[in-house]
Order: structure tokens, then sequence, then C-alpha cells
């Protein structure tokens, strides 16, 4: 008998498969159109709380299991043999990609405010984004940078940025922060690469090595209640910068309304590349097509779309 339930949980994966995973993982497009039509699954994943339902998390899980991603029909079979610990593995873990690519979105904006910087990142998840002063870029023929990982992105209505910024303070928020250098944690960051993403693979590794050379501070606690206390460590003589990408979606409308009130309050910069509907900015110009894109704004003003991963910005006319 098909329920409410697994109608909404059915529909949630088709949307997956249509708006995010189509053209960028053929693997992931299968898994979620079968899971959409599998009534053995759909029920299983009933019994999870709603948040633990998405398609992102369950192929992850999975993944981080040994289970089989290519073979949709394998792919129900192990998950429906090993539910307990799948289902375990659902509660326990969230979805805490970590792209070090998105500082390719950051970066023409980072290098134009006065510098030095003091980052801080809410929602870090293992804070690789807060390194956008050690990673190379590539735009186009604009090198920026050596050493990796090196950063591809197309960029367009916009000048490449000079230079990298100078950052003198790196501090990340998370309400469960991740270690690079803690084994359970980094096969989890693995886990959550998409199966033909070699190429964000690589760079995770070579990020992570970034990052684990010199840690950044990394503090476990929500966006809003704990933003203060660490922005109150930011050394004085640097420029603040409070930032964040693809974190709000995951963040209750009142609680993100309750964040921007109060990132408006703290001395400095407030960066955010987000998905357009979080912040409610208001009419904005059509995407370069349509595919996700997140807003990059600046202290609320809207100023380019980015891809997901930072491989492409095209800045607002
Ligand atoms: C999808 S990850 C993105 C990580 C990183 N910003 C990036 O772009 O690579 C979102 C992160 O936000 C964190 N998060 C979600 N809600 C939060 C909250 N209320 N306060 C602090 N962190 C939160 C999650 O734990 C997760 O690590």
């Amino acid at each position: 008998m098909t329920t409410d339930v697994d109608a909404a949980v059915a529909a949630g994966y088709v949307e997956f498969a249509d708006r995010e995973a189509r053209g960028v993982s053929p693997a992931y497009e299968r898994l979620a159109h079968a899971v959409a039509r599998d009534g053995r699954l759909l029920a299983l994943l009933g019994t999870v709380p709603a948040a633990k339902r998405q398609p992102n998390l369950l192929f992850a899980v999975v993944r981080l299991l040994g289970g089989p991603v290519e073979d949709p029909a394998a792919f129900g079979e192990f998950a429906a043999a090993h539910w307990p610990a799948v289902a375990a593995q659902l509660r326990t873990r969230a979805t805490q990609t970590n792209e070090a690519g998105r500082c390719a979105a950051l970066l023409p904006v980072l290098a134009t405010l006065p510098q030095p910087l003091a980052l801080l990142e809410v929602g870090a998840s293992a804070g690789l984004c807060l390194y956008p002063d050690r990673y190379s870029y590539r735009y186009g023929d604009h090198r920026i940078g050596d050493g990796e990982p090196v950063l591809d992105c197309a960029l367009t209505g916009v000048a490449p940025p000079a230079r990298r910024p100078e950052v003198v303070w790196r501090a990340g928020l998370d309400l469960n922060p991740l270690d690079v250098t803690d084994p359970a944690d980094a096969a989890w960051l693995d886990a959550l690469v998409w199966p033909e993403h070699t190429h964000r693979r690589a760079r995770l590794r070579a990020a992570s090595t970034v990052a684990a050379a010199d840690p950044p501070l990394l503090v476990r606690g929500d966006l809003v209640d704990d933003l203060p206390a660490l922005a109150a460590r930011a050394p004085a003589g640097a420029t603040l910068v409070v930032f964040h990408t693809s974190v709000l979606y995951l963040v209750p409308a009142p609680r993100r309304a309750a964040f921007a009130d109060l990132v408006r309050t703290l001395p400095g910069h407030w960066l955010a590349n987000e998905t357009p509907e979080v912040l409610g900015h208001g009419a904005l110009p059509e995407p370069p097509d349509g595919t996700l894109h997140n807003v990059l704004a600046l202290d609320g003003t809207p100023l380019a779309w980015t891809r997901p991963h930072g491989q492409a910005v095209t800045w607002f006319a």
C-alpha cells in the first residue's frame, strides 16, 4: 500500500534526480528514480525522521557502508538487507559536504575587502572553505597561486581577482564540526562526494592536507546562539568576514531570519553564498541556465549566480 509519506518521499527523490543529479551524476540520477519506484525502500525511509530521508544522505550512507551505487537493483537489495545499519547511520550522520571549490566563488569578493581578513565561517563542516588564501585558482587563462588544490572557475561579468586575500585568523562554527584528521570523519566526507566526481575527491584530499597542516579553530555551536562569542575572538586590526556557503537551506526560516538580523549587527562584512530562496533577495536576474545556482551576496546585496561547487560565477549585469 502506498502512503502519503511514501508518495512525498518518492516525489523528493524524483526532484533530486531531475534537478540535482541529471547531467551531474548518472549513477545518482538512476538510483533516485529507482528509489522513487521501490515501495519497500520508501516504506523503510518512512521509519526515519523526515530530515533523514534525503537522497544525498541515503546514498552517502550506503557508500560509507561499502554498498553498491552503480546498479540500482543491487543498491536496493543492499539497503534493505542492511537496513538497521543504514538507519543507524542516517540518524547519526548529516549532509556535511565540504567543498573547497566554493572558495573560487568567494575569492572575487574576498580579494576586494580591506586586508588583512579575519574569516569566520558558519556551517563550516571541516573548515575547508577557510583557506581561500592557500588554494590556487584558474579563472580561464588567469592563474592565481600555485600548488594544490587548483580550483577551476568559469567567471563571467567581472574581472578575475588579482590576488589571494591575506588571512590572519580563521574560525568555523558548526553544529557538528568534522575533523579531517579523524579517519571516520574523513571517510564520511569522502562518501559525500558523488561517485563519478573523482576530481572532487582529489580536491577534497588536497584541501584536507592543507587544513591538516594548519588546522582552523572549529567550534561546536549554532550560527545564531554562538556567533557573537566567536566573532568577539577575532583579532582587532583585521576585517571580520562572516561567511557561509550552502548552509541556510538546512536552517529553519525563523532561525535564518534571526541569523540575518544578528550578522548585520557585527562589525566587518557578511558574505553569503546560498540558494536564492533562503535570504529572500527579491527580484534577481534570470539564472544562466536551469541548473541549481546559489546567489553570492555581500552585506545583503546580491552580486552573482554561482554554481554549487564553485565551478562557475556569473556576475549580475
Ligand atoms: C552542506 S554543509 C556545507 C559546508 C561548507 N559551508 C561548504 O560549503 O563546504 C552545511 C553545514 O552547515 C552546518 N549547519 C547546519 N545548521 C547549522 C546551524 N544552525 N548552526 C551551525 N552550523 C549548521 C551543518 O552541520 C553542515 O556542516
